[in-house]
Formats: C-alpha cells, sequence, structure tokens
C-alpha cells in the first residue's frame, strides 16, 4: 500500500524568515507538496517518531493535511498528534511539541499572509525543540529538493479527522486531539484567571479581532467562556478558507474593523487583534495603539504582576530591527539582554539555555519560554493581568511608561514587489558606503556605529548577517533588511527610530521624518525603485 512515486525537483523551496511560503497556486502544482515534505523527511529521519500536526485553516489547508498523513505513514513516522479538523494555532503547535515531548511538528501555514486561492500557503517545520528548525537544517532541506526524484506516500482513502481519539493508517498511529484544551491549560497555569474573571465582573469591556482565522475558538473559549467577556467581544470568530477576504495581519493597517471601534466615542476598554496562525498580537486602548516594541517593554517591566515570572525571569531577547524599548528596561531591571536577527528561531536556543525568559519583534510578536513560538493570546492575557493589577488603562499604562523610560517613536516602512536584483543591489551597495559614515553626521544626526548587523549565537555558535544598520549618538537608529518571507518579489524594509528622553507626546510620523529622508536617500529608493513612498507602513 506503500506507493513511490516519481518526481521532478523545483528550485525555490528554500525556507525563508518562517518556513516556506508561496502562492497558494505555486504549491498547488503537481506534487510540490510532496517534494518539500519528502525533502523533510529525507533530512530529519523520521522512522519511529512522533509529530504534532495543524494548521491555521486557510485554503488547501484540508488536502495538505492529507498528503501529510499519509506521506508520513509512508515514510516510517509512528505516530502524528493532529489537531481536530486539522487546525492548530502555531502557538498551540509548540506547545503540544513540548508538552508530549515529541519529536517536532508541521503547521501549515502562511501566518499573516492572506489566504485562499489567490492568497498564500506555508509550511513551518518544528522540531523537539518546539521551535522551527535552524537554517543550516532548512538548508539540508532545500538541498535535498533540488535533487529529489522520488517521494514515498500510503495509498488509503482521506483520513476523518473530525472525530477525537485515535485511529491507524497501516502502522502509524493517528490521534485527533481537541484544538484548544492544552493551549488552555497552559495560559491557567502562567495566569491568574480569578483576577481576570474579576476584572470582566466589573464590567470590564474588551474586543478581539481573530480576522476569520484560527485564533476564534482559542479567544471564544478563554475570553468569552471562561473569563466572562461579554458574549460578542471576539470579533470575526469562524476560521474561513480565505479569512473571508481579509489580510490577517494585525497591524492598523490590516485590522481596520477592530481599529475603526477602537477609535470610536464609545470603544471598548481594550482592543486586541491576532494574526492567521495566532502567533502575532496587536494591543490597543481607547484611541491608543501601543507599539509591539513598547509592548515588549511594557510587559518585561511588569514581570512579576504575572504568578509565572513573579520570582523573577532570566532575561528578554529582541530582533535587531525592533526599537531600542526594552533595552532600557533590561538595563534598569538588570537582566540579560540580547539582540538577534529576524526571526522567532533565533530566540529558540537563548530560552532553551535559560539565557532569556521573554522575547519579541517589531512586527507584532511577543511571547516567552512558555513555548518556543510567539503567542498572540498570551500577549493580550498579560495586557490583561497587568490591566487588573493596576486598574490602570492601557493609555495609563503606556504613558507612565514612556515617562520612566523616555520613548522610542518607532515606525517601519515597507516597499514591496521590487524586483529581487534590484533590491539585492541596492543593499549591496548601501553595505559599502557604510563604514565611511563612523563619526560623520547625517542631517542634525550624529552617527555612532554604521554596520552590517551580525549575530554570533552564543549557544550553537553559528554566525548570522541580518539587515545593516546606522546608530545615532542621541539613540535613535536606521535599520534597513529585506523581507524573508515575501511570496514573490523583494520588499524592503526601513525601520526608524527616534529616541526622545522628554519629548513624549509628538506624532511619530513627524518624530521620524529627518531620518527617513536620511534613510531614503542613502539607499538611493526613488532612484533605483521609483518608489517616492512606502507602500506599507506599520
Ligand atoms: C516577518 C517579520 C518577522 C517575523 C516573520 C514571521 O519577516 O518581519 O519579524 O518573524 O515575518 O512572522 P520578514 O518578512 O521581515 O523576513
Ligand atoms: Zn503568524
Amino acid at each position: 500500500m506503500i506507493q513511490v512515486i516519481p518526481t521532478t525537483p523545483y528550485d525555490d523551496q528554500k525556507m525563508g524568515t518562517a518556513g516556506l511560503r508561496k502562492k497558494s497556486k505555486v504549491v498547488m502544482q503537481e506534487h510540490y507538496f510532496e517534494n518539500f515534505l519528502q525533502s523533510i523527511f529525507n533530512t530529519i529521519h523520521p522512522e519511529g517518531k512522533t509529530f504534532v500536526v495543524g494548521g491555521d485553516g486557510r485554503f488547501y489547508n484540508d488536502i495538505a493535511v492529507q498528503k501529510l498523513i499519509k506521506m508520513a505513514a509512508a515514510n516510517g513516522v509512528k505516530k502524528l498528534i493532529v489537531g481536530q479538523n486539522g487546525f492548530l494555532s502555531t502557538p498551540a503547535s509548540s506547545n503540544i511539541i513540548l508538552k508530549r515531548h515529541t519529536d517536532g511538528g508541521f503547521v501549515l501555514s502562511a501566518s499573516h499572509n492572506p489566504g485562499g486561492e489567490n492568497g498564500d500557503f506555508g509550511i513551518k517545520f518544528a522540531t523537539e525543540t518546539g521551535g522551527q528548525c535552524s537554517g543550516q537544517v532548512s538548508e539540508q532541506i532545500y538541498a535535498n529538493s533540488k535533487n529529489i526524484r522520488e517521494f514515498k506516500i500510503f495509498d488509503a482513502p482521506n483520513i476523518d479527522l473530525s472525530h477525537l481519539g485515535s485511529q491507524k493508517l497501516g502502522d502509524m498511529e493517528i490521534e485527533v486531539i481537541d484544538t484548544v484544551n492544552d493551549y488552555v491549560e497552559l495560559m491557567q497555569k502562567i495566569f491568574d484567571f480569578d483576577a481576570l474573571k474579576k476584572l470582566f465582573a466589573k464590567g470590564f469591556t474588551m474586543r478581539f479581532d481573530a480576522m476569520n482565522a484560527v485564533t476564534g475558538p482559542y479567544a471564544i473559549r478563554i475570553f468569552e467562556e471562561i473569563l466572562g467577556a461579554a458574549k460578542g467581544s471576539v470579533l470575526n470568530a469562524t476560521p474561513k478558507p480565505d479569512f473571508g477576504g481579509l489580510h490577517p495581519d494585525p497591524n492598523l493597517v490590516y485590522a481596520k474593523e477592530l481599529v475603526n471601534i477602537m477609535y470610536s466615542d464609545d470603544a471598548p476598554d481594550f482592543g486586541a487583534a491576532n494574526d492567521g496562525d495566532g502567533d502575532r498580537n496587536m494591543i490597543l486602548g481607547k484611541k491608543f495603539f501601543v507599539t509591539p516594541s513598547d509592548s515588549l517593554a511594557i510587559l518585561t517591566d511588569n514581570y512579576n504582576l504575572i504568578p509565572a515570572y513573579k520570582d523573577g525571569i532570566f532575561g528578554v531577547a529582541k530582533s535587531m530591527a525592533t526599537s531600542t524599548a526594552v533595552a532600557r528596561v533590561a538595563q534598569e531591571k538588570k537582566i540579560g539582554y540580547y539582540e538577534v536577527p529576524t526571526g522567532w528561531k533565533y530566540f529558540v536556543n537563548l530560552m532553551d539555555s535559560n539565557r532569556i525568559t521573554f522575547c519579541g519583534e517589531e512586527s507584532f510578536g511577543t511571547g516567552s519560554s512558555h513555548i518556543r513560538e510567539k503567542d498572540g493570546i498570551w500577549a493580550v492575557l498579560f495586557w490583561l493581568s497587568i490591566i487588573a493589577a493596576t486598574g490602570k488603562s492601557v493609555e495609563q499604562i503606556t504613558r507612565e511608561h514612556w515617562k520612566k523610560y523616555g520613548r522610542s517613536y518607532y515606525l517601519r516602512f515597507d516597499f514591496d514587489g521590487i524586483p529581487t536584483d534590484v533590491a539585492n543591489k541596492l543593499m549591496s551597495d548601501l553595505e559599502a558606503k557604510l563604514p565611511p559614515l563612523n563619526g560623520q553626521k547625517l542631517g542634525s544626526y550624529e552617527v555612532v556605529k554604521a554596520e552590517k548587523f551580525v549575530y554570533n549565537d552564543p549557544v550553537d555558535h553559528s554566525s548570522t548577517s541580518n539587515g545593516l544598520r546606522i546608530l545615532f549618538a542621541d539613540g535613535s537608529r536606521i535599520v534597513y533588511r529585506l523581507s524573508g518571507t515575501s511570496s514573490s518579489g523583494a520588499t524592503l524594509r526601513v525601520y526608524i527610530e527616534k529616541f526622545s528622553r522628554d519629548n513624549l507626546d509628538s506624532d511619530p510620523r513627524q518624530m521620524v521624518d529627518e531620518l527617513l529622508k536620511i534613510a531614503a536617500e542613502l539607499a538611493e529608493i526613488e532612484k533605483r525603485t521609483g518608489k517616492t513612498k512606502a507602500d506599507v507602513t506599520t
């Protein structure tokens, strides 16, 4: 019943910042998914091993999960733990990998990218750490995919994934689990649910936008059913294959419905959104937005309010591009502080070696060592816990934080759809321009360091370069990177941070204006790309 099917390689199965991410139509090509999966199996030797399987429910999730199950059975996998109907959020999957001590897992998701037949599809592969495989492993998988000649698949009808419990396919066991239960249990261990229930009992109001993606059922259970938030607090709660046409990226641009509610005169006390697979989050107060970089700093500053962290935390890490707000908290709290390349996988070694407890990225990702992925609902529960403990609003908490530490005005400018060769040339020419800038003035800013960012992992001693940065004497920064998640063409990201100790209440766009102009001129963005302004600003 095991079929060995001949195939021809594709040349583009290289994982980016977070797994393989492609247009759905690319993944739907003949044997495309099978080739990639077999390349993973050829690399990791899955015989006798156990893996977790789930996805964010996007278009092709149902077909891909069946292929994955049949190929796992044919490749000697011992057991798969599969979320009901093939669903699991990325954080829930990481939790099961750790809790059940499995050998890794697969999340079928392109995260915050749009779904549907004309949208994107993706596959993330995690190891036994609960985090995504390292760059070295993904290189081996890529090398394998370029030479693949055959794949193995079990010839069987589709597996029913709607009922909980165990079944067999050949010698492999398939255990279908509830998608929400284990995750809720984990959250209950970290946070004081009684305190949160009291907050809602006092009439506290919130809206959580699940953006028609995977977190709807998690949010309904936790916020409405357990904590007692009013019915209807969770918006867009039913996962849909095309996310109802939404771009499930929780930011001010794409989470429009929530943003409109939170900026209206009868806004609820608190607003939050998660992305397609539940690892990203956005936090809003009444007519107030918390940048993800500030959010990481504020959570870190308040760790003592949370039962799981009240006895102390190891340290904190951020991706280099993320603002330096959390660095000032780490210094004040005298805890370890690390800057890593963009991508959650770089935090895993730091968590495993007890160097850090919290970590975050400017791209709406925050998390802790309770799992090895970022975690959207965890961040929301953390914010609610701070509110419950202090009785303060989101805005008050944030403003007090700025008063104590100063404010990093921070914006990211994305220039999308640039031809790859143009983008690569822009970056290499820019890199060559940096060394002479040291000690020079750019506009009214004095450069203290202009360099390519290189990260040396203190655990596995690997070295990764990721982006270019210019650091200024007043604590401001310009960072340039090319995205590693675009499904076609290149996206140039320009991150601008303007630090101010005492000017705390200005317009961020104005505050970063001079630095943005400096950044654009230095990189010759208009000349090389024809773009006079960014396509998306977050
Ligand atoms: C983007 C974000 C990055 C995040 C990744 C996966 O990657 O910038 O912080 O880890 O998505 O969610 P990028 O496209 O910049 O490589
Ligand atoms: Zn995601």
